[in-house]
């Protein structure tokens, strides 16, 4: 029997989706799915509706999945990231030989896949911490992928991944080597924190328009359709825009019927917890989800939504109030994609991964979820840069000096009229942190030094040198 190129382990649908997309480019792909019932009614059904007249086979026990791959054997774990990723990976081990590749495609934590990858490796076998953007339709039609870990295993395996990858406009694939440990998932994660606060911005534009500016869906979706014809395209405006068209069968808007209460399955605070361990400031991922948290205080919101009031309404001009949004829109987003790209040049020099920001950025230029206009110029840009402080870049530092009145105004006037703007208030006080060459933190290392002895260095000394507002011991 001729063997399998490729293992997929995981019958959700991303490991159906994967499936179907190695089988479209004429891989041999044998699947497998875990056995309680709920699981396998699903598998079934994509087996016996989906695979017909493909080359995608099940096996019915793990010993027989892996034996029917070519060796060295490359096995996909698709499985939830956590706990279920290790028990997989304990199953297969007894069947692996001396060489095979698992390759984790799901959104495991950095730090678990250092650990699996020097377990894998001292075994004898190579492990890819994969990460895959581009949700179900991503996996099936080419998704944005970012594989990490056992170099070797990228040597044998690069050709399968790069080949169901999405392609860029120049038709090269949206997938290459990102580096060594688990710097394969940090890099999802990162894109995960920006996915975060994107959605966080169009959410806050869109109650923008709808609550202070009194706009009906039909005419937020015209809005976010003409700006998504500008700088401001992207896939999230493009669905966004989708959505909002979306009809209950009485005809009103589906939107206004989903509950307000946002879920998240840890990735944005994975990311929050790490870039603040980094010492790097991530604050519209931060704020992102704080505000998802927020929303899931449905009851709470209730009882002080009877309690207090706020401000009056809005009277002022509606296209004016646009045009400043849609400033406010594009540099928050700017901030967003900046803070990323901060985090993974300082996550690369802690960890010597020795990332190649511009060709991540390459990566996430199509199959992803956060593609954009904004971020093929960000590639370009990237490209020979030494800096990974984009903001600072002419295209990006005169575009938001030509849009920071605009934004400045649409966070005013939602604050003025009691809107919440965590994202782009945020990302406006980071910038304006960020360009003050002077902060109020000499009161907070002189408040230090005072209750605490912590010591405070001068402006007229030599960095790391420390004085003290009073003897120690003594009080001032
Ligand atoms: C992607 C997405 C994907 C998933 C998010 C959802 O790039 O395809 O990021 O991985 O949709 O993890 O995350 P939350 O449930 O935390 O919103």
């Amino acid at each position: 029997m001729n063997k399998s190129d490729i293992g997929i382990y995981g019958l959700g649908v991303m490991g159906q989706n994967l499936a179907l997309n190695c089988s479209q480019k004429g891989f041999a792909v044998s699947v497998y799915n875990r056995r309680d019932a709920c699981e396998l009614t699903a598998a079934n059904d994509f087996l016996c509706k989906k695979c017909k007249g493909k080359k995608i086979f099940c096996s019915a026990s793990i010993s027989d999945f892996v034996d029917t791959l070519s060796m060295p054997r490359k096995i996909m774990i698709v499985v939830k990231a956590g706990a279920a990723v290790d028990e997989v990976i304990e199953q297969l081990i007894p069947y692996l030989e001396t060489g095979d590749i698992i390759i984790d495609c799901g959104n495991s934590h950095f730090r678990d896949s250092a650990r699996r990858l020097s377990r894998l490796e001292s075994l004898g076998y190579y492990f890819i911490a994969c990460g895959v953007s581009g949700g179900k339709d991503g996996a099936l039609n080419g998704p944005s992928i970012m594989p990490g870990g056992s170099f070797r295993a990228w040597e044998e395996s690069g050709y399968l991944l790069q080949a169901i990858a999405a392609k860029d406009s120049d038709g090269n694939p949206c997938c290459d080597w990102i580096g060594p440990g688990g710097s394969g998932h940090f890099v999802k994660m990162t894109h995960n924190g920006v996915e975060y606060a994107l959605m966080q911005i169009l959410a806050e534009s869109y109650d923008f328009m709808k609550r202070l500016l009194g706009m009906n869906t039909d005419e937020i979706n015209s809005v976010m359709r003409e700006w998504n014809t500008g700088n401001l395209q992207s896939y999230l405006l493009e669905i966004s825009a989708d959505i909002l068209l979306i009809r209950e069968e009485d005809g009103s808007s589906l939107i206004e019927n989903i509950l307000d209460c946002a879920e998240q399955k840890g990735t944005g605070k994975d990311l929050s917890v790490t870039s603040m361990e980094l010492g790097v400031p991530s604050t519209t991922f931060y704020e992102a989800v704080g505000a998802r948290v927020v929303s899931g205080m449905v009851s709470e919101r209730n009882r002080a939504s009877k309690v207090f009031g706020g401000p009056g309404a809005f009277t002022g001009d509606r296209e004016s109030e646009l045009r400043a949004l849609k400033d406010a829109v594009y540099c928050s987003q700017l901030v967003a994609y900046a803070q990323g790209f901060l985090l993974m040049a300082r996550a690369s020099e802690e960890y010597n991964w020795g990332l190649d920001l511009a060709m991540i950025a390459h990566i996430w230029k199509n199959g992803c979820i956060i593609r954009s206009s904004l971020l093929e110029e960000i590639a370009e840009t990237l490209k020979d840069r030494r800096s990974p402080d984009i903001l600072l870049e002419p295209p990006f530092s005169e575009s938001i000096n030509n849009m920071q009145a605009g934004w400045r105004n649409s966070v005013t006037i939602a604050v003025n009229h009691g809107i919440p703007v965590p994202a782009l208030s945020s990302a406006l006080a980071y910038f304006d942190g960020y360009r003050s060459e002077r902060l109020p933190a000499n009161l907070i290392q002189a408040q230090r030094d005072y209750f605490g002895f912590h010591g405070y260095e001068r402006i007229d000394k030599p960095r790391g040198t420390f004085f003290h507002l009073s003897q120690e011991g003594e009080g001032i």
